[in-house]
């Protein structure tokens, strides 16, 4: 019996998560089917269990569900408990086990994709919402020389800092005379075509740019290319963030170069 995988999110309609694993699923010969479903706002834990009665084995989440799915899991692993937030679940009998493969997708793309080693970086991420969290741990984990949480509301990244230690929360203002070797931006600001407020000379020799939007340019992503730097679209953290959640299902890795070719072709 074919196997059903889904993604759960409002809206819904332009993901690209069931391309992205019926792609893994052809490349691996693995037999399962993966589609969209729209969830209703106040809906999401009744369209789960519904995924569920009808034989669902496991789902991605995206906006807005990410937290409540963090709460009706049954079980977290180490990484969901940390990031706050859950994008992957896998059903288990009566169990619903809550992951997060966002921060190990990021990781992913900027280390092994692009090349970019981040241990002894300094390491500027723009954001303090849920988007960026769920990065905090991963990114620690890779060594770097720091890591500075830069956000509009200024409590938020002290909220931050508060939980995870080890980083640095300041004010766009404060950001003056300050360089970084990698740039995060995972804030909405792109969504407004808006840019946070960066001051010149942001970027070390060699920086790269990372915005986790995908499908648009950002005024984030022109900001960099005119500072001289290396940019990259979070189209790659998407599909890694992928094969992570197929590795959690299946037990099988993907290529994850031959998708994201596809996907941007
Ligand atoms: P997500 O789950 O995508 O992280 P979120 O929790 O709503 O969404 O967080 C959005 C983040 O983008 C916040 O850090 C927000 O800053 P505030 O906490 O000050 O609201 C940030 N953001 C959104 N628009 C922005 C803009 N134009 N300039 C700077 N930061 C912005």
């Amino acid at each position: 019996m074919t196997d059903r995988y889904a993604v759960f999110g409002n809206p819904i309609a332009h993901s690209k998560s069931p391309a992205i694993h019926a792609a893994f699923a052809r490349q691996t010969g693995e037999d399962l089917v993966y589609e969209a479903i729209l969830a209703p706002l106040d809906g999401f834990a009744t369209s789960i269990r519904h995924f569920i009665a009808e034989g669902g084995r496991g789902a991605n989440v995206t906006v807005p569900f990410k937290e409540e799915a963090f709460r009706l899991a049954t079980r977290l692993t180490e990484r969901a408990q940390r990031a706050g937030a859950v994008n992957t679940l896998t059903f288990e009998g009566q169990e619903i086990v809550g992951d997060n493969t966002d921060g190990i997708g990021l990781v992913r793309d900027i280390r092994d994709n692009l090349g970019f080693a981040l241990q002894g970086k300094h390491i500027l991420l723009m954001g303090a919402g849920g988007a960026a969290r769920g990065t905090i741990s991963p990114l620690l984990s890779e060594s770097p020389a720091s890591l500075t949480v830069v956000n509009r509301t200024l409590q938020k990244a002290e909220a931050l800092r508060a939980h995870f230690g080890e980083i640095t929360a300041c004010s766009y203002e404060a950001l003056a005379g300050h360089a970084y070797d990698l740039v995060i931006n995972a804030t909405s600001s792109g969504l407004s075509d808006t840019l946070p407020p960066l001051p010149d000379h942001l970027f070390a020799e060699g920086a790269l740019a990372y915005d986790m939007m995908y499908g648009r340019i950002t005024p984030f992503m022109n900001f960099a290319r005119e500072h001289g730097v290396m940019v990259a679209d979070g189209l790659g953290m998407l599909v890694e963030q992928a094969a992570e959640a197929f590795w959690v299902w299946r037990g099988i890795r993907p290529q994850t170069a031959p998708v994201i070719s596809m996907l941007r072709g």
